[in-house]
């Protein structure tokens, strides 16, 4: 593999411990589901109606983790989906329950800023807090565009501005604007074991997406719903806060025909 940044370095330790945490949990929890639920709040996907028909599509996850989103496009009619991701120890829980379920996911382990796949070889390239929030926008969403067919689409599910706004470097989200929004694209976190996360305002992320061959399709902010409680692994955002402001958005955009 080729050498790593130093946050893919920080975020693979970072998802050694949660997988011995929490994560490995999540998955087999998210996994006897067959419904699609997005993020921490679990909008479900039959409620807002963002994805593509999947029928016969080839999916790249990037940042899969222990691939319980793959697995539900699989299940959700994908020809093929492909798991990216950086952490070992996340891979090895994919690899357990895609056994186990027997849904012929494939997993390569590597950067998903420098995926070694060759050009053009998907129809959807997804995220789900893997890329969209743990790689560099300026190198992962041109790595994304590479990966796809014209006509391909990417789909991503990452924090709001809002979200990123009230952060500090604490274990809870706050209710004041502490980060400035202008500029921000790397955010380094030290309150919880080191990390790095990055985020780019909406008119950044737009822009991007155009420079980078992308006509945006969909873009949508989730707020956590009224019965909503607090998530039992992730207690950064209360659900009070979620119901207030939105926490998380999608994104789908298409890659142009001429990109
Ligand atoms: C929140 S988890 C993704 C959850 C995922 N939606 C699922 O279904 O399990 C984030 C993942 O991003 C991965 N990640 C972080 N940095 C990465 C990088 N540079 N390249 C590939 N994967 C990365 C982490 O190892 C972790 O497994």
């Amino acid at each position: 593999m080729p050498e790593l940044p130093d946050y893919a370095l920080t975020a693979r330790e970072h998802w050694t411990r949660s997988n011995a945490e929490y994560t490995s949990l999540t998955a087999r929890e998210r996994r006897s589901q067959d419904e699609i639920h997005w993020g921490v709040w679990k909008t479900p996907e039959s409620e807002i109606r963002v994805l593509p028909d999947l029928q016969g599509l080839d999916v790249i996850e990037l940042g899969c983790g222990t691939a319980y989103f793959g697995a539900w496009l699989k299940k959700h009619g994908a020809r093929r989906v492909v798991g990216v991701d950086v952490t070992p120890a996340q891979l090895d829980t994919a690899r357990a329950m895609n056994e186990e379920l027997g849904l012929g996911l494939e997993f390569v382990e590597a950067n998903a800023e420098d995926v070694p796949l060759p050009d053009a070889s998907f129809d959807v390239a997804f995220s789900e807090y893997g890329a969209s929030i743990w790689c560099d926008p300026f190198r992962w969403i041109p790595e994304a565009a590479r990966l796809l067919v014209p006509g391909g689409e990417l789909i991503f599910m990452r924090n709001t501005d809002l979200e990123m706004v009230c952060s500090a470097d604490e274990e809870r989200i706050t209710e004041r604007l502490v980060l400035p929004l202008k500029g921000m694209h790397r955010l380094n976190w030290f309150s919880e074991g080191e990390s790095t996360e990055f985020h780019i305002n909406t008119s950044d992320m737009f822009q991007l997406l155009r420079r980078t061959g992308f006509d945006v399709l969909d873009y949508r902010q989730l707020f956590a719903r009224e019965d909503s409680v607090d998530h039992p692994h992730y207690h950064y955002v209360p659900a009070e806060w979620a119901k207030l402001w939105p926490s998380e958005e999608i994104w789908r955009a298409r890659k142009r025909q001429e990109a």
